[in-house]
């Protein structure tokens, strides 16, 4: 069974339909009535769940398998906010709204699914925003550095126990969570994420990965780049 958490998530979406041919799909969302179609999927199930209800998550995983009528073989982790940085600054409530659902969230999915699932894939979203926070997005920023970090140790955990752990890091998404926004450097849509992460899971091949690749070597030079430049960096 396919369980995609973050039902309306562009990149989720499109991840779950690249994956979805003879599957039984479960989608779990805050808003389950919007959910698009999973063309070619064996059923498709959906499940009301908002990730702030930390209490929930487990009880989301048994619903969701027992809609399905099987275990979980690959979770999609594809909830996610931006947020606004500027209210963010001032507002300790926003500011920790965006920790709960893009770090303390996650990290309680990914923990229960660590314990519940025994085979299969796991699948979760870190950012070049994480890599090197800035002064112009550094909540959001600061959530994905925290979530790469968990991300390591528990794909190191799971090493060679059939169960894997797939982090993708992708740069600028163009899509809903960017509306509006001036696409950066190297911009993909959540398509070409969708497509790198589905050919690493065909491929069983678990890890880190930037995407675009060549983001990499972005990455490795904005690490050298001093304060006082980085400083001004835009988003
Ligand atoms: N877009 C980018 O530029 C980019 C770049 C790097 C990494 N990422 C990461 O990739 C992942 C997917 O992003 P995306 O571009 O697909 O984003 P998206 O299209 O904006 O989707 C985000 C999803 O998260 C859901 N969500 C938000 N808060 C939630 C909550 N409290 N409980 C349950 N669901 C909640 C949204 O549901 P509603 O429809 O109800 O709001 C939506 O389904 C995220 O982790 C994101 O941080 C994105």
């Amino acid at each position: 069974m396919i369980l995609l958490l973050g039902g309306t998530s562009d990149i989720g979406v499109e991840l779950t339909r690249r994956l979805c041919a003879g599957q039984h799909v479960v989608v779990c969302a805050r808003r389950p009535e919007n959910i698009g179609d999973f063309p070619g999927a064996a059923s498709v199930s959906t499940l009301a769940f908002d990730a702030t209800d930390l209490h929930t998550h487990r009880n989301v995983i048994d619903e969701a398998e027992r809609l399905a009528g099987e275990k979980t073989t690959t979770a999609i982790l594809a909830f996610g906010v931006l947020g606004d940085q500027h209210r963010a600054e001032t507002d300790e409530t926003h500011a920790a709204h965006i920790a709960t659902v893009d770090y303390t969230a996650q990290i309680s999915m990914l923990t229960v699914l660590a314990d519940h699932m025994d085979h299969g894939h796991i699948v979760a979203f870190s950012s070049i925003a994480g890599w090197r926070p800035r002064r112009a997005n550094y909540v959001y920023g600061s959530t994905k550095a925290g979530l790469d970090a968990f991300c390591q140790g528990l794909a190191d955990r799971l090493h060679g126990t059939g169960l894997g752990l797939y982090l993708a890091r992708p740069g600028f998404v163009i899509g809903s969570m960017t509306e509006g926004m001036t696409p950066a450097i190297m911009s993909v849509r959540p398509h070409d994420v969708a497509e790198a992460v589905a050919d690493r899971i065909r491929a069983n091949q678990p890890g880190t990965f930037w995407i675009p690749k060549k983001l990499a070597l972005l990455a490795a030079v904005m690490k050298l780049v001093p304060r006082p430049i980085w400083r001004h960096m835009p988003r």
